[in-house]
């Protein structure tokens, strides 16, 4: 590459350096994610290409607005995983909105996680705009039940972004994984997004970086530069890759 006098360029990693994504939206027509077959598997094509080798698949479960069960997550899952076969292997977890639905769920131990390290982790999203009421006693709870509360695209949330040291002391001393969404780093959710993000990759505090992938346009737009520049050429999430490999086999 240095003969152009591009040197600094990063090449593409190769296919399956990645690992494994941990929070994308392919399970067909359940949530605001891959609308039918073909789209779910256009986004896995687009995810290979851009070197993943697999994925947990993270459904919204949000009362009232995804109002999706665990049950039927299962069933819709297996037949994408039947469409999609061996080459890519998937594993179903969830995205759980921090509301009352949250809480009913936690009670009865109905949540959809994966491991992380041999924790049982969960993922879950609190609102953009305005803090959740209960959403910290959300990640409390699920931590005093012996999982490991995983918290989505901390970058994204506004009451982030203008307070972040004291957001991430309060969320670190629950014991709460960081994930930030590699798309954050390249703009597509916008400027206040972008720049907690690049601010937090510079200072290496997110746990995971995941596409949260909905549509096969954002991986080659967004997904792709933001890994680049996270993990030229080597793995992004290897606890959660090997994790879920293991699981998978
Ligand atoms: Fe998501």
């Amino acid at each position: 590459m240095a003969w152009f006098g591009l040197g600094r360029r990063t090449p593409a990693p190769a296919p399956g350096a990645l690992g494994w994504d941990f929070h994308c939206h392919l399970v067909p027509g359940v949530d605001d994610g891959a609308r039918d077959l073909d789209e779910a598997l256009q986004i896995i094509d687009a995810l290979k290409a851009a070197g993943y080798s697999g994925a947990v698949v993270t459904p919204h479960i949000y009362g009232g607005v995804f109002d999706n069960t665990a049950a039927q997550l299962r069933e819709a899952f297996a037949e994408l995983q039947r469409a999609v076969g061996p080459g890519f292997p998937l594993k179903l977890a969830a995205e759980y909105h921090a509301n009352d639905l949250l809480f009913e769920l936690i009670a009865r131990d109905e949540l959809l996680h994966t491991d992380i390290d041999g924790e049982r982790a969960v993922l879950i999203e609190f609102p953009y705009l305005m803090e959740a009421p209960r959403g910290i006693d959300a990640l409390v709870a699920l931590r005093d039940c012996g999982y490991r509360p995983v918290l989505a695209h901390i970058e994204r949330y506004r009451y982030v972004q203008a307070q972040p040291a004291q957001w991430l002391e309060r969320l670190q001393n629950i014991g709460v994984l960081l994930q930030c969404n590699i798309g954050s780093l390249e703009g597509m959710y916008g400027p206040g997004s972008q720049q907690l993000a690049r601010k937090l990759l510079a200072e290496r505090v997110p746990h995971l970086w995941s596409s949260d992938v909905h549509r096969a346009h954002q991986v080659a737009r967004y997904i792709a530069p933001g890994v680049r520049r996270i993990a030229p050429g080597g793995a992004l999430n290897p606890a959660v890759g090997g994790a879920a490999q293991q699981m998978a086999a």
